[in-house]
C-alpha cells in the first residue's frame, strides 16, 4: 500500500519523526533554516500532510499548492498564529496544535526570565565577563523583589494558571486580565482584573495570550506609560503583542525597569536593533519551551495529529474542529 506523502518543515525531534517516517511518505526539509516561500510552495505539491512549525506561514495559497488531496496541516507549537485558520476551515482542512506538553516548561522559563530580569542576572555575567567586577559593593546591580510583589498575568490560559501556581510560591501577588476566563479556578489564587488596573498595579508583567487582533501591539507606549517605573516586562507569547520600538524608548529612559523578551518582532531580532544595546532588555531566542523532553513531547504529538488527519479521524488537538460539523 502507497504510504500518504506529507513535507515535515525541518527535523522535528525523532519521538515524532519516526513516527511520522513510519506511516508516511515523509519528505523533510533538512536546512538549518525553515524553506523559503518558493520552497514551501514547491514541496508541498502533492502532499496529503503537512507538519509545519511556528516559523512556516501556511496560508490558502500554500493549501491551494498542495492541491485537493491535502488533508491536515500539523503544527508542532501550541501557538498557530502562523497559519491561515479560516483559509483551512474553508477548504475541510483540519489544523492541529500541540498545547498541554509545553505548559510546565514555558512557564518554568517564564518565570526564570521575571527573575533573571528582575535581578539583573545576564546583565551581572556580562559584568563579570567584561572584568570589570573589582570589589564588592553595596550598591552593585542592584534588583526588584518578589516577595510580596504583585504579578500580573496577560492571558489566563493555562500556562498564564501555571505562572500563578509558581508565584504562590514565592509569596507574590497575583492578578491577571483575561476576556474569556473572568473567574479563577479554585485551586489557583488570582484575582480577575481590567487591563488598566493590570498596568497600573503590576510590579510584573508577563505575556501569556495568543496573537490576535486584539492583542497585537497590546503592549504600545500608552501601555508603558501606565506602567510602574520598577516594572518587569516579560514576553514568551508572541513578538508582535509588544511594540518593540515603544519598549526601547521606555527602558532607555528607565520608564520600566527591565525587560525580558522571549518573542520578538521580527524573528530573529536583527543584530543592529536598538534593544540590544540597552542593559536592561534581555533577549533569548525564543526557546521557553525548549527542554528536550517537551520538545520530544511536542513532536510525537504533532505527529499523532498529523497521522489522525492523514487516516480522516478526528486530530487529538484540533484548532478548528468546525470543520467536522
Ligand atoms: C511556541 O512558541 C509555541 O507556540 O509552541
Amino acid at each position: 500500500m502507497n504510504k500518504p506523502k506529507v513535507f515535515v518543515t525541518r527535523p522535528v525531534p525523532d519521538r515524532g519523526l519516526d513516527v511520522i517516517k513510519n506511516f508516511c511518505d515523509a519528505d523533510v526539509w533538512t536546512d538549518e533554516l525553515p524553506p523559503s516561500r518558493e520552497a514551501l510552495l514547491e514541496r508541498v505539491r502533492g502532499v496529503e500532510g503537512i507538519l509545519s512549525l511556528l516559523t512556516d506561514r501556511i496560508d490558502g495559497e500554500v493549501m491551494d499548492a498542495a492541491g485537493p488531496q491535502l488533508k491536515v496541516v500539523s503544527n508542532q507549537a501550541v501557538g498557530f498564529d502562523n497559519i491561515d485558520v479560516a483559509a483551512a476551515t474553508q477548504r475541510g482542512i483540519p489544523v492541529g496544535n500541540t498545547p498541554d506538553v509545553l505548559t510546565d516548561a514555558t512557564a518554568d522559563f517564564a518565570f526564570a526570565l521575571m527573575m533573571a530580569a528582575g535581578r539583573r542576572i545576564v546583565e551581572g555575567e556580562r559584568y563579570v565577563r567584561a572584568g570589570k567586577w573589582k570589589t564588592w559593593s553595596p550598591s552593585l546591580l542592584l534588583g526588584v523583589d518578589f516577595k510580596g510583589a504583585t504579578l500580573g498575568l496577560v492571558g489566563f490560559g493555562r500556562i498564564g494558571k501555571a505562572m500563578a501556581r509558581r508565584a504562590a510560591g514565592f509569596d507574590m501577588r497575583v492578578i491577571y486580565y483575561d476576556p474569556l476566563e473572568t473567574k479563577p479556578p479554585a485551586d489557583v489564587k488570582a484575582t480577575h482584573v481590567d487591563m488598566e488596573t493590570l498596568l497600573e498595579d503590576s510590579d510584573f508583567i508577563s505575556l501569556h495570550t495568543p496573537l490576535t487582533a486584539d492583542t497585537r501591539r497590546l503592549i504600545d507606549a500608552a501601555a508603558l506609560a501606565k506602567m510602574k517605573p520598577t516594572a518587569v516586562l516579560v514576553n514568551t507569547s508572541r513578538g508582535p503583542v509588544v511594540d518593540l520600538d515603544a519598549l526601547y524608548e521606555a527602558l532607555k529612559v528607565k520608564r520600566i525597569f527591565a525587560a525580558a523578551l522571549d518573542v520578538t518582532e521580527p524573528e530573529p531580532l536583527p543584530m543592529d536593533h536598538p534593544l540590544l544595546t540597552l542593559e536592561n532588555a534581555l533577549i533569548v531566542p525564543h526557546i521557553a519551551s525548549a527542554s528536550k523532553t517537551t520538545r520530544d513531547k511536542m513532536s510525537w504529538m504533532a505527529a499523532q495529529n498529523l497521522i489522525a488527519g492523514l487516516k480522516g479521524e478526528h486530530l487529538p488537538n484540533c484548532v478548528n474542529p468546525q470543520v467536522y460539523k
